[in-house]
């Protein structure tokens, strides 16, 4: 055994996490993580404490129960600051990642000649919206591919220029499975001048994410891809671009003074969250990111890396099988493949059916990329802390049963 499985072994152990995960007592195998992670009881409890407990709205009464609220929601943006080490200023939550994306396009003010870059990786959610700008505004809509799979910096270099407004690119790509080199690229943008959108959806909730080093403006993330609730999200922008961002709504809890004649917006994170919050899911998902920093992201993501390379190299050994880029390096554990005449539906059902193992099919919400790829759809395997030896190897046996290779 090397010294790297042994300190994974000795730090996280899985068998005591998976007790935290009852759904995963009948023996299902979840391995759709991308999608939606699996929720942990104590942020189950964190919900059902709000409602059972201190029910009320936030910001907006001077009574015992309002303050708990307010306070518990407030430390909830303190904890994914810590979690990302920004400001708790600078941390707004949104319902999901494809909100923050939204509130970025629609908040930074575009002009005809404009130019904003993005790539063929990305997820519907951080492509559409760059599309509503160039078709509202006739701005500039530069798309960069990657090579292997990956972005290269070289090539975001090369479409940059003091026309751009915008980088908007995801860090980690939800069917590859593949890292951007988000530094590198936040160089380029700063010697251009370009503002820095990361799509962190399928990073934050695998890796170390800590955006003064990535050197972002931006960073979208989504709560319910890293044990949180369902529409929970976060939008971290840097400070300054606070006060120059507009709202995508206005309303209850946004504002210092209003006035018949007009109004004066807060200076952080509320000026963006109007009318009452998911004031429980904002709770909970401080609960979810105080779980993962319990656990360590280190360990997670040495344990993820530990079954996606037991994963891919098992999977090259099965014939009839062709997986999405296969690199074992610079990867989570999102791994896409396709066997050869099968559609990716009926292979995800046959998982189901033959061995309880829950997989995505089909486009991933990444047309573009697909049909680049001139795949019909593909079967993606996604997994998590959660996950064990064992499971990868019950899902290697069923897909060669299904591959008959
Ligand atoms: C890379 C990426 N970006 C954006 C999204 C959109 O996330 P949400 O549906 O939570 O808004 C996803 C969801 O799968 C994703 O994987």
């Amino acid at each position: 055994m090397n010294e790297d499985n042994k300190s994974v072994m000795f730090r996280m152990n899985v068998k005591n996490i998976r007790k935290d995960f009852p759904i995963l007592d009948g023996g299902m195998i979840y391995m759709d993580s991308a999608a939606t992670s699996l929720t942990p009881e104590s942020v189950v409890a964190s919900i059902q404490s709000y409602y059972r407990d201190y029910n009320a709205n936030v910001g907006r009464g001077v009574h015992r129960l309002s303050q708990v609220a307010s306070q518990l929601y407030e430390e909830g943006h303190t904890k994914i600051a810590d979690f990302i080490n920004a400001k708790e200023e600078e941390i707004i939550f949104t319902k999901n990642t494809t909100e923050g994306v939204n509130l970025v396009a629609s908040g930074l003010g575009w002009k005809r000649g404009d130019k904003i870059v993005t790539s063929i990786l990305e997820h519907h959610s951080n492509l559409m919206p760059w599309l509503r700008v160039k078709k509202k505004f006739g701005i500039n809509l530069e798309i960069v591919k990657p090579k292997n799979g990956v972005l290269r910096p070289e090539d975001v270099e090369k479409v940059v220029d003091d026309k751009t407004k915008l980088v908007a690119l995801t860090h980690v790509s939800n069917v590859l499975g593949l890292i951007t080199p988000i530094k590198e690229i936040a160089k380029v943008c700063e010697d251009n001048n370009a503002l820095f959108l990361v799509d962190g959806a399928q990073s934050v909730p695998h890796l170390p994410v800590d955006v003064k080093e990535l050197g972002c403006d931006f960073l979208a993330f989504s709560g319910h891809k890293m044990l949180g609730p369902t529409g929970t999200g976060v939008l971290f922008m840097r400070m300054p671009l606070l006060e120059s961002v507009e709202p995508l709504t206005l309303g209850g809890g946004t504002i210092d003074d209003v006035s018949l004649e007009g109004y004066k917006l807060k200076e952080n994170y509320e000026k963006f969250e109007a009318g009452t919050p998911n004031i429980a899911g904002g709770i909970a998902l401080g609960r979810a990111v105080e779980y993962l920093e319990k656990i360590g992201m280190n360990d997670i993501r040495k344990h993820e890396e530990k079954l996606t390379k037991k994963f891919v190299l098992g999977l090259e050994e099965i014939k009839n099988v062709e997986i999405l880029c296969p690199d074992i390096e610079q990867r989570i554990g999102v791994i896409s493949f396709n066997i050869k005449g099968l559609n990716p539906h009926d292979v995800a059902l046959m998982l189901d059916n033959f061995s309880n193992i829950m997989v995505r099919s089909g486009y991933h919400c990444c047309m573009p990329l697909i049909k680049w790829l001139g795949v019909n759809g593909a079967v993606r395997a996604s997994l998590y802390l959660y996950n064990t030896e064992e499971e990868i190897e019950t899902l290697l046996r069923t897909i060669k049963e299904i591959a008959r290779g």
